[in-house]
Protein backbone atom coordinates (compact mmCIF):
# COMPACT_ATOMS: atom_id res chain seq x y z
CA UNK A 1 0.00 0.00 0.00
CA UNK A 2 1.08 3.63 -0.71
CA UNK A 3 0.44 6.11 1.89
CA UNK A 4 0.79 10.19 1.56
CA UNK A 5 1.38 11.77 4.84
CA UNK A 6 2.03 15.75 4.84
CA UNK A 7 2.63 17.09 8.14
CA UNK A 8 4.63 20.37 8.78
CA UNK A 9 5.55 19.37 12.37
CA UNK A 10 9.10 17.52 11.87
CA UNK A 11 8.56 15.47 15.20
CA UNK A 12 4.97 14.49 13.63
CA UNK A 13 6.98 13.26 10.52
CA UNK A 14 9.24 11.51 12.83
CA UNK A 15 6.36 9.47 14.92
CA UNK A 16 4.22 8.59 12.06
CA UNK A 17 7.46 7.15 9.88
CA UNK A 18 8.27 5.29 13.00
CA UNK A 19 4.74 4.67 13.93
CA UNK A 20 3.27 3.24 10.06
CA UNK A 21 6.72 1.76 8.63
CA UNK A 22 5.41 -1.83 8.45
CA UNK A 23 2.44 -0.70 6.80
CA UNK A 24 3.19 -0.01 3.32
CA UNK A 25 5.50 2.68 1.20
CA UNK A 26 5.30 5.78 3.21
CA UNK A 27 6.31 9.30 1.25
CA UNK A 28 6.44 11.78 3.48
CA UNK A 29 5.88 15.66 3.30
CA UNK A 30 6.67 18.97 5.01
CA UNK A 31 4.03 21.05 3.05
CA UNK A 32 1.35 20.12 1.99
CA UNK A 33 2.32 21.81 -1.97
CA UNK A 34 4.82 18.75 -2.01
CA UNK A 35 2.18 16.07 -0.78
CA UNK A 36 -0.03 17.44 -4.17
CA UNK A 37 2.63 17.36 -6.11
CA UNK A 38 3.44 13.73 -5.50
CA UNK A 39 -0.13 12.97 -5.58
CA UNK A 40 -0.51 14.41 -9.14
CA UNK A 41 3.02 12.96 -9.74
CA UNK A 42 1.86 9.26 -8.77
CA UNK A 43 -1.14 9.36 -10.47
CA UNK A 44 0.47 10.32 -13.65
CA UNK A 45 2.67 7.31 -13.09
CA UNK A 46 -0.63 5.30 -13.04
CA UNK A 47 1.34 4.65 -9.62
CA UNK A 48 -1.45 6.55 -7.09
CA UNK A 49 -1.23 6.34 -3.30
CA UNK A 50 -4.33 4.54 -1.95
CA UNK A 51 -4.35 6.75 1.56
CA UNK A 52 -3.62 9.74 2.48
CA UNK A 53 -2.95 11.27 6.17
CA UNK A 54 -2.52 15.17 6.71
CA UNK A 55 -2.41 17.36 9.76
CA UNK A 56 -4.96 20.26 8.99
CA UNK A 57 -3.05 23.11 10.52
CA UNK A 58 -0.52 24.00 8.25
CA UNK A 59 1.19 27.19 7.56
CA UNK A 60 0.60 28.17 3.72
CA UNK A 61 -1.57 25.96 2.14
CA UNK A 62 -3.24 23.64 4.78
CA UNK A 63 -4.60 20.31 5.09
CA UNK A 64 -7.92 21.10 4.03
CA UNK A 65 -6.47 23.17 1.00
CA UNK A 66 -5.10 19.75 0.09
CA UNK A 67 -7.62 17.84 0.65
CA UNK A 68 -9.85 20.53 -1.84
CA UNK A 69 -7.25 20.10 -4.46
CA UNK A 70 -6.61 16.25 -4.44
CA UNK A 71 -10.51 16.43 -4.77
CA UNK A 72 -10.46 18.73 -7.77
CA UNK A 73 -7.51 16.81 -9.34
CA UNK A 74 -9.28 13.78 -9.02
CA UNK A 75 -12.70 15.47 -10.13
CA UNK A 76 -10.62 16.26 -13.04
CA UNK A 77 -8.82 13.22 -14.05
CA UNK A 78 -12.70 11.39 -13.93
CA UNK A 79 -11.08 9.14 -11.32
CA UNK A 80 -14.41 7.00 -10.33
CA UNK A 81 -15.52 7.14 -6.82
CA UNK A 82 -14.20 3.77 -5.30
CA UNK A 83 -10.56 4.20 -6.94
CA UNK A 84 -9.97 7.80 -4.95
CA UNK A 85 -7.71 8.18 -2.56
CA UNK A 86 -8.94 7.76 1.15
CA UNK A 87 -8.15 10.50 3.31
CA UNK A 88 -7.94 10.62 7.32
CA UNK A 89 -7.54 14.06 8.47
CA UNK A 90 -5.64 15.02 11.59
CA UNK A 91 -6.38 17.58 13.68
CA UNK A 92 -4.96 18.52 17.14
CA UNK A 93 -7.72 19.28 19.03
CA UNK A 94 -11.38 18.13 18.92
CA UNK A 95 -13.18 21.05 17.29
CA UNK A 96 -16.43 20.29 15.61
CA UNK A 97 -16.32 23.14 13.21
CA UNK A 98 -13.14 21.81 11.69
CA UNK A 99 -14.49 18.34 11.62
CA UNK A 100 -17.24 19.44 9.64
CA UNK A 101 -14.90 21.49 7.46
CA UNK A 102 -12.86 18.53 6.55
CA UNK A 103 -15.82 16.42 5.90
CA UNK A 104 -17.26 18.74 3.30
CA UNK A 105 -14.18 19.09 1.84
CA UNK A 106 -14.33 15.30 1.13
CA UNK A 107 -12.63 13.57 3.83
CA UNK A 108 -13.10 10.07 5.10
CA UNK A 109 -12.17 10.17 8.51
CA UNK A 110 -10.77 11.93 10.70
CA UNK A 111 -8.93 11.82 14.50
CA UNK A 112 -7.58 13.99 16.99
CA UNK A 113 -3.73 14.18 17.83
CA UNK A 114 -2.21 12.65 19.25
CA UNK A 115 -1.15 9.28 16.96
CA UNK A 116 -2.03 6.47 18.09
CA UNK A 117 -1.08 3.60 15.86
CA UNK A 118 -4.24 1.28 16.91
CA UNK A 119 -6.63 3.87 15.91
CA UNK A 120 -4.79 4.67 12.34
CA UNK A 121 -4.74 1.18 11.62
CA UNK A 122 -8.24 0.72 12.69
CA UNK A 123 -9.29 3.94 10.67
CA UNK A 124 -7.19 2.22 7.52
CA UNK A 125 -9.24 -1.47 7.64
CA UNK A 126 -12.11 0.16 8.45
CA UNK A 127 -11.76 2.15 5.39
CA UNK A 128 -11.92 -1.22 3.65
CA UNK A 129 -7.75 -2.15 3.24
CA UNK A 130 -6.64 -5.44 4.25
CA UNK A 131 -3.25 -4.90 6.94
CA UNK A 132 -0.73 -7.72 7.62
CA UNK A 133 1.33 -6.59 9.98
CA UNK A 134 2.54 -8.39 13.24
CA UNK A 135 3.25 -6.49 16.18
CA UNK A 136 2.65 -2.91 16.90
CA UNK A 137 5.63 -0.97 18.25
CA UNK A 138 4.82 -0.25 21.76
CA UNK A 139 6.97 2.51 23.09
CA UNK A 140 5.45 5.35 20.87
CA UNK A 141 1.81 3.93 21.18
CA UNK A 142 1.75 3.81 25.41
CA UNK A 143 3.17 7.30 25.92
CA UNK A 144 1.02 9.13 22.68
CA UNK A 145 -1.95 7.20 24.33
CA UNK A 146 -1.20 8.43 27.59
CA UNK A 147 -0.77 12.55 26.52
CA UNK A 148 -3.93 11.63 25.00
CA UNK A 149 -5.46 10.46 27.94
CA UNK A 150 -4.02 13.28 29.61
CA UNK A 151 -5.61 15.77 27.62
CA UNK A 152 -9.22 13.90 27.59
CA UNK A 153 -8.80 13.73 31.25
CA UNK A 154 -8.20 17.54 31.41
CA UNK A 155 -11.56 18.40 29.16
CA UNK A 156 -13.88 15.95 30.84
CA UNK A 157 -13.27 17.38 33.99
CA UNK A 158 -11.75 14.23 35.71
CA UNK A 159 -8.13 15.63 36.15
CA UNK A 160 -8.48 19.07 38.15
CA UNK A 161 -7.05 21.76 36.30
CA UNK A 162 -4.48 23.68 38.74
CA UNK A 163 -6.14 27.55 38.15
CA UNK A 164 -3.28 29.77 36.98
CA UNK A 165 -3.96 32.21 39.88
CA UNK A 166 -6.34 34.87 38.98
CA UNK A 167 -4.04 37.54 39.93
CA UNK A 168 -2.04 37.03 36.24
CA UNK A 169 -5.19 38.21 34.36
CA UNK A 170 -6.37 40.70 37.09
CA UNK A 171 -2.83 42.19 37.09
CA UNK A 172 -3.05 41.81 33.02
CA UNK A 173 -6.31 43.76 33.64
CA UNK A 174 -5.41 46.56 35.35
CA UNK A 175 -1.98 47.71 33.62
CA UNK A 176 -3.79 48.12 30.23
CA UNK A 177 -5.54 50.50 32.20
CA UNK A 178 -4.09 53.99 31.49
CA UNK A 179 -4.15 55.06 34.41
CA UNK A 180 -3.42 52.12 36.28
CA UNK A 181 -1.74 52.92 39.62
CA UNK A 182 0.82 51.96 42.29
CA UNK A 183 -1.86 51.98 45.41
CA UNK A 184 -4.59 49.70 42.87
CA UNK A 185 -1.75 47.02 41.95
CA UNK A 186 -0.99 46.62 45.85
CA UNK A 187 -4.64 46.20 46.45
CA UNK A 188 -4.74 43.67 44.19
CA UNK A 189 -1.39 42.13 45.39
CA UNK A 190 -2.44 42.26 49.02
CA UNK A 191 -5.06 39.77 48.48
CA UNK A 192 -2.85 36.91 48.00
CA UNK A 193 -0.64 36.39 51.16
CA UNK A 194 1.42 34.14 49.84
CA UNK A 195 2.23 36.49 46.60
CA UNK A 196 3.07 39.06 48.69
CA UNK A 197 5.60 37.58 50.62
CA UNK A 198 6.93 36.49 47.64
CA UNK A 199 7.14 39.56 45.48
CA UNK A 200 9.28 41.35 48.61
CA UNK A 201 11.46 38.59 48.79
CA UNK A 202 12.14 39.41 45.10
CA UNK A 203 12.17 42.67 45.51
CA UNK A 204 14.92 41.97 48.22
CA UNK A 205 16.93 39.65 45.83
CA UNK A 206 20.33 40.87 44.83
CA UNK A 207 19.05 41.39 41.60
CA UNK A 208 16.10 43.78 42.10
CA UNK A 209 17.49 44.84 45.85
CA UNK A 210 18.02 48.01 46.34
CA UNK A 211 19.66 49.43 49.66
CA UNK A 212 16.97 49.30 51.60
CA UNK A 213 15.27 46.30 52.88
CA UNK A 214 11.76 46.19 51.53
CA UNK A 215 8.86 45.47 53.44
CA UNK A 216 5.65 45.66 51.94
CA UNK A 217 3.86 45.44 49.01
CA UNK A 218 3.71 49.15 48.23
CA UNK A 219 7.05 49.80 49.11
CA UNK A 220 8.34 47.04 46.72
CA UNK A 221 5.87 48.07 44.10
CA UNK A 222 6.96 52.10 43.98
CA UNK A 223 10.19 50.83 44.36
CA UNK A 224 10.53 48.44 41.50
CA UNK A 225 7.98 50.61 39.39
CA UNK A 226 4.54 48.95 37.96
CA UNK A 227 6.09 47.31 35.01
CA UNK A 228 8.50 45.04 36.81
CA UNK A 229 6.28 44.61 39.46
CA UNK A 230 3.71 43.30 36.75
CA UNK A 231 6.51 40.59 35.27
CA UNK A 232 8.01 39.63 38.63
CA UNK A 233 4.48 39.01 40.34
CA UNK A 234 2.99 37.26 36.87
CA UNK A 235 6.24 34.91 37.16
CA UNK A 236 5.86 34.29 41.14
CA UNK A 237 2.09 33.25 40.01
CA UNK A 238 3.53 30.70 37.30
CA UNK A 239 6.65 29.66 38.74
CA UNK A 240 3.99 27.47 40.92
CA UNK A 241 2.30 25.27 37.59
CA UNK A 242 6.55 24.11 37.15
CA UNK A 243 6.92 22.53 40.89
CA UNK A 244 7.04 19.11 41.55
CA UNK A 245 7.46 16.48 44.16
CA UNK A 246 8.23 13.59 41.65
CA UNK A 247 11.82 13.00 41.24
CA UNK A 248 11.58 11.60 37.98
CA UNK A 249 10.48 14.84 35.59
CA UNK A 250 11.77 17.60 38.33
CA UNK A 251 14.72 18.46 36.25
CA UNK A 252 12.64 18.57 33.21
CA UNK A 253 9.98 20.57 34.97
CA UNK A 254 13.19 22.85 35.68
CA UNK A 255 14.35 22.70 32.28
CA UNK A 256 10.82 24.24 31.05
CA UNK A 257 10.46 26.86 33.80
CA UNK A 258 13.71 27.90 32.95
CA UNK A 259 12.66 28.02 29.16
CA UNK A 260 9.24 29.77 30.04
CA UNK A 261 11.31 32.51 32.25
CA UNK A 262 13.81 32.85 29.18
CA UNK A 263 11.32 33.14 26.76
CA UNK A 264 9.55 35.68 28.61
CA UNK A 265 12.89 37.97 28.55
CA UNK A 266 13.73 37.57 25.14
CA UNK A 267 10.23 38.42 24.25
CA UNK A 268 10.28 41.56 26.33
CA UNK A 269 13.77 42.32 24.73
CA UNK A 270 12.12 41.68 20.90
CA UNK A 271 9.11 43.93 22.26
CA UNK A 272 11.13 46.52 23.41
CA UNK A 273 12.47 46.72 20.41
CA UNK A 274 10.08 46.66 18.23
CA UNK A 275 7.41 48.87 19.98
CA UNK A 276 7.43 51.61 22.29
CA UNK A 277 5.25 50.70 24.57
CA UNK A 278 3.51 47.63 25.64
CA UNK A 279 6.20 45.09 25.99
CA UNK A 280 5.22 43.86 29.59
CA UNK A 281 2.79 42.26 28.08
CA UNK A 282 5.31 40.03 25.70
CA UNK A 283 6.95 39.16 28.40
CA UNK A 284 3.94 37.57 30.61
CA UNK A 285 2.99 35.66 26.92
CA UNK A 286 6.23 34.74 26.70
CA UNK A 287 6.18 32.90 30.19
CA UNK A 288 2.63 30.90 29.42
CA UNK A 289 3.52 30.38 26.02
CA UNK A 290 4.27 26.52 27.02
CA UNK A 291 2.29 25.96 29.44
CA UNK A 292 0.32 23.47 27.62
CA UNK A 293 3.50 21.35 27.89
CA UNK A 294 3.80 22.26 31.52
CA UNK A 295 0.58 20.47 32.51
CA UNK A 296 0.85 17.49 29.99
CA UNK A 297 4.21 16.58 31.18
CA UNK A 298 3.35 17.49 34.97
CA UNK A 299 0.43 15.70 35.04
CA UNK A 300 1.63 12.16 32.89
CA UNK A 301 4.93 12.79 34.84
CA UNK A 302 3.29 12.43 38.05
CA UNK A 303 1.03 9.52 37.34
CA UNK A 304 3.92 7.30 36.28
CA UNK A 305 4.94 5.94 39.94
CA UNK A 306 8.25 3.64 38.36
CA UNK A 307 10.23 5.82 37.50
CA UNK A 308 11.58 3.19 35.16
CA UNK A 309 8.48 3.15 33.25
CA UNK A 310 9.19 6.91 32.24
CA UNK A 311 11.24 7.84 28.88
CA UNK A 312 11.30 11.45 29.20
CA UNK A 313 12.30 11.35 25.52
CA UNK A 314 9.33 9.86 24.58
CA UNK A 315 7.39 12.38 27.20
CA UNK A 316 8.41 15.45 25.49
CA UNK A 317 8.29 14.08 21.89
CA UNK A 318 4.36 12.88 22.05
CA UNK A 319 3.90 16.06 25.03
CA UNK A 320 5.96 18.17 21.78
CA UNK A 321 2.61 16.95 18.97
CA UNK A 322 -0.51 18.61 20.66
CA UNK A 323 1.48 21.03 23.48
CA UNK A 324 0.26 24.06 21.27
CA UNK A 325 -3.14 23.80 20.08
CA UNK A 326 -3.56 22.04 23.88
CA UNK A 327 -2.34 25.53 25.61
CA UNK A 328 -4.41 27.36 23.68
CA UNK A 329 -7.37 25.68 24.58
CA UNK A 330 -6.73 25.65 27.72
CA UNK A 331 -5.92 29.34 28.35
CA UNK A 332 -9.45 29.92 26.42
CA UNK A 333 -10.87 27.52 29.17
CA UNK A 334 -9.13 29.76 31.57
CA UNK A 335 -10.55 33.08 30.62
CA UNK A 336 -7.67 34.39 28.80
CA UNK A 337 -8.56 36.55 25.30
CA UNK A 338 -7.90 35.81 22.08
CA UNK A 339 -4.66 37.23 21.90
CA UNK A 340 -3.04 35.44 24.90
CA UNK A 341 -5.06 31.86 22.87
CA UNK A 342 -3.09 32.81 19.85
CA UNK A 343 0.35 33.11 20.95
CA UNK A 344 -0.16 29.79 22.62
CA UNK A 345 -2.10 27.85 20.09
CA UNK A 346 0.85 29.60 17.30
CA UNK A 347 4.13 29.78 19.12
CA UNK A 348 5.79 26.74 17.38
CA UNK A 349 4.27 27.58 13.63
CA UNK A 350 7.58 28.44 11.23
CA UNK A 351 5.49 30.41 8.29
CA UNK A 352 4.00 33.45 8.71
CA UNK A 353 2.23 35.77 6.78
CA UNK A 354 1.93 40.15 7.30
CA UNK A 355 -1.45 39.31 8.80
CA UNK A 356 0.10 37.52 12.01
CA UNK A 357 -0.56 39.73 14.80
CA UNK A 358 3.40 41.30 16.06
CA UNK A 359 2.76 39.63 19.70
CA UNK A 360 2.52 36.21 18.09
CA UNK A 361 5.50 36.73 15.94
CA UNK A 362 7.38 37.96 18.89
CA UNK A 363 7.14 35.13 21.29
CA UNK A 364 7.16 32.65 18.22
CA UNK A 365 10.76 34.29 18.25
CA UNK A 366 11.52 34.56 21.59
CA UNK A 367 10.91 30.79 21.83
CA UNK A 368 13.24 30.22 19.43
CA UNK A 369 15.91 32.67 20.63
CA UNK A 370 15.52 31.01 24.36
CA UNK A 371 16.64 27.85 22.59
CA UNK A 372 19.46 29.47 20.71
CA UNK A 373 20.83 30.79 24.12
CA UNK A 374 20.48 27.27 25.65
CA UNK A 375 17.16 27.31 27.64
CA UNK A 376 15.41 25.05 25.38
CA UNK A 377 13.47 21.36 26.65
CA UNK A 378 12.18 19.99 23.48
CA UNK A 379 14.54 18.19 21.01
CA UNK A 380 14.09 20.35 17.88
CA UNK A 381 15.78 22.27 15.44
CA UNK A 382 16.22 25.88 15.98
CA UNK A 383 16.69 27.38 12.37
CA UNK A 384 19.44 30.19 11.66
CA UNK A 385 18.38 33.80 12.28
CA UNK A 386 18.10 34.12 9.09
CA UNK A 387 15.98 31.57 8.24
CA UNK A 388 13.72 32.40 11.06
CA UNK A 389 11.03 34.06 9.47
CA UNK A 390 9.14 35.88 12.46
CA UNK A 391 12.28 37.74 13.16
CA UNK A 392 11.83 39.14 9.21
CA UNK A 393 8.63 40.10 9.56
CA UNK A 394 9.41 42.05 12.69
CA UNK A 395 12.16 43.57 10.95
CA UNK A 396 14.81 42.59 12.86
CA UNK A 397 18.46 41.64 11.47
CA UNK A 398 20.95 39.19 12.07
CA UNK A 399 22.98 41.85 14.08
CA UNK A 400 20.00 43.19 16.39
CA UNK A 401 19.04 39.10 17.51
CA UNK A 402 22.49 38.47 18.64
CA UNK A 403 22.20 41.67 20.66
CA UNK A 404 18.74 40.91 21.72
CA UNK A 405 19.98 37.17 22.82
CA UNK A 406 22.92 38.63 24.75
CA UNK A 407 20.50 40.67 26.73
CA UNK A 408 18.08 38.68 27.70
CA UNK A 409 21.21 35.78 28.35
CA UNK A 410 22.09 38.50 31.11
CA UNK A 411 19.65 39.11 32.43
CA UNK A 412 18.10 35.97 32.91
CA UNK A 413 21.19 34.61 34.49
CA UNK A 414 20.74 37.55 37.21
CA UNK A 415 17.60 37.66 37.50
CA UNK A 416 16.64 33.65 37.79
CA UNK A 417 17.31 33.25 41.66
CA UNK A 418 14.87 35.82 42.50
CA UNK A 419 12.33 33.05 41.57
CA UNK A 420 13.79 30.13 42.41
CA UNK A 421 14.86 30.33 46.06
CA UNK A 422 11.81 30.26 48.44
FE1 LIG B 1 6.27 25.19 22.65
FE1 LIG C 1 8.55 27.19 24.05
Amino acid sequence: MKILIADDQAVSRKILSKMLDDLGQLDIFATAREALEAFEKAFEKSEPFQVMISDISMPGMNGIDLLKAVRAFETRKKIAKQNRVKVIMFTSYADKQTVISCYMAGCDDYAVKPFNRSVIIEKIRKLGFELNIDKAPQTEKTMSQMVSDAIEGFKNGKVELPALPNIVQELQNLVSRPNASASDMAKLIENDTAISIKLIVAANSPFYGGVEKTKDVKTAINRLGINATHSIVSSIANKGLYDTKNSSIKNLMDKVWMHSFATAHCAREIGKKVSSVGYEKAYVKGLIHDVGATLLIKNIGENITESSQLDINDLIASVFEVHASFGGALLNKWGFSKDFVDVASLHEWDKFDEKTEKEVLIVNLADKLSYKIGYGFFNKDVPEFSDMQSADLLGLTDSELTVICDKAAKTIAESADAFTKK
